[in-house]
């Protein structure tokens, strides 16, 4: 049995706190004993008064030595052995997770000693107290919430308190690290998902992404924590360079969302037209001449343009169709899948300055939800097989490679494409 005994003048308060819940049914258990005790009790004047003006004057008062060291004595006498005695104030070191395993590991019997008024007779403290805590850089109108805020953390360390020491072994300050954010059902809460990879049912990867969330949080709100933490294996050094990437990535302006492109967007869209122009160029995959705005208004007449914007601005533009598209029938080196109707994704680019945003990730989900709008099981694309970012984003998003096609495309552009597809769950049969 674990035995914390607390002086206060306020021990009903202390003592109904600290016998709520888990630390309650620990002491029905007797795993642990907490007792708060009436200074006030150990007084020898009729007043029962525990406090006196300091000597060299001030304001306020402070608690004298005698009732303290009455209240003190009686509670060492009751065990064997002196208890290791607390005293909570301002002044003393501040408190961390180690001393609350450091205490719940290697006493048995605290003392907890709670200051008020101006402070305590440091003669008291001189002979009879072991450490000083404070638990914060902030000054309490009394040492009770601070009492309460130790014996708590030190209770729940006590073996058998906690059904599970699994409970602590990964919550913040157990190994210098803070911890992960958690996350409960709903799967998406006013819009805002879960993120993907706690719901995979891949425990090494639910690991590795809580391990990093851990470093990040650690180093972005607790940089002195940080310094102390030793990151040279191999798997941190690996989170920690993703960590870097994914910092360094342009934070997308909320809301995103995708409507039809409009003849007003255009201006717009051209200027992303020219950025993508000079990737896609020198691979053949665009030319100067294609696409050309004349190519967006007509897929505007058509109602199968569409733009996304961020933050109100156009950062990205797509047209999709479910119109067959000719050069599809004609696949080589493997074939479709089906030949159920299609969504196929023609002429789409993202701003530069939003390029490893997640705008393109976002563009590919409008295509899924616009093609199952349209009760559309299927999408397909073809891309020139030396397009990088968009072999990157296909695969990401779980596009499928089908085969070889050529396109409608005369020199300086490369008729040859890789063509993807992907299945639509939940739209039409297979
Ligand atoms: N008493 C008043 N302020 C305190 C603090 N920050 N920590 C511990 N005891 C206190």
């Amino acid at each position: 049995m674990y035995y914390i005994d607390i002086i206060t003048l306020f021990p009903d308060t202390v003592g109904d706190v600290l016998s709520e819940s888990i630390l309650g049914r620990a002491q029905e258990r007797d795993y642990l004993r907490i007792e708060a005790h009436q200074l006030r009790d150990y007084t020898v004047n009729k007043q029962k008064q525990v406090d006196d003006y300091p000597y060299g004057g001030g304001h306020g008062a402070v608690l004298q030595a005698d009732p303290l060291y009455r209240c003190w004595e009686y509670l060492c006498r009751r065990g064997a052995g002196k208890p290791r005695t607390i005293c909570l104030t301002p002044c003393g070191k501040t408190f961390t997770q180690a001393d609350a395993k450091r205490l719940a590991w290697e006493e048995e019997r605290l003392i907890l000693v709670c200051g008020h008024y101006e402070g305590i007779d440091q003669r008291f403290i001189d002979e009879c107290v072991d450490e000083e805590i404070s638990i914060g850089d902030f000054v309490l109108t009394g040492g009770e919430i601070a009492a309460m805020a130790v014996a708590d953390a030190v209770s729940r360390l006590v073996p058998g308190v906690l059904s599970d020491p699994a409970c602590f072994e990964n919550e913040s300050h157990w190994d210098g690290l803070l911890e992960y954010p958690q996350y409960s059902r709903p799967e998406v809460w006013h819009g805002r998902a879960v993120p993907q990879e706690l719901l995979t049912g891949d425990h090494a990867k639910v690991e590795r992404w809580r391990r990093k969330q851990s470093l990040l949080r650690t180093r972005q709100r607790r940089p002195d924590l940080y310094e102390k933490l030793d990151l040279s294996s191999k798997e941190d050094q690996k989170l920690l360079a993703e960590l870097e990437r994914e910092l360094s990535r342009p934070v997308l302006p909320r809301p995103v969302e995708c409507r039809p492109a409009g003849e007003g967007d255009l201006d717009a869209m051209e200027a992303i037209l020219t950025q993508a122009k000079a990737r896609l160029l020198p691979i053949g995959q665009w030319s100067v001449d294609y696409p050309a705005r004349e190519d967006f208004i007509a897929d505007m007449a058509r109602g199968e343009c569409y733009v996304l914007t961020c933050g109100g601005q156009v950062g990205g533009f797509f047209t999709l169709s479910a119109r067959p598209e000719a050069g599809y029938a004609a696949i080589t080196d493997g074939k479709w899948s089906s030949d159920e109707p299609y969504a196929v994704i023609h002429r789409c680019a993202v701003a530069e300055n939003w390029q490893g945003s997640g705008l393109a990730g976002e563009m590919a989900a409008a295509w899924e939800e616009l093609a199952r709008a349209q009760g559309l099981g299927w999408l397909r694309i073809d891309t020139h097989k030396k397009n990088k970012a968009m072999l990157g984003l296909l695969r990401k998003c779980g596009f499928q490679y089908r085969g070889n096609v050529l396109v409608e495309a005369q020199p300086p552009r490369d008729p040859r494409r890789v063509a993807y597809e992907k299945k639509l769950k939940g739209v039409g049969q297979r």
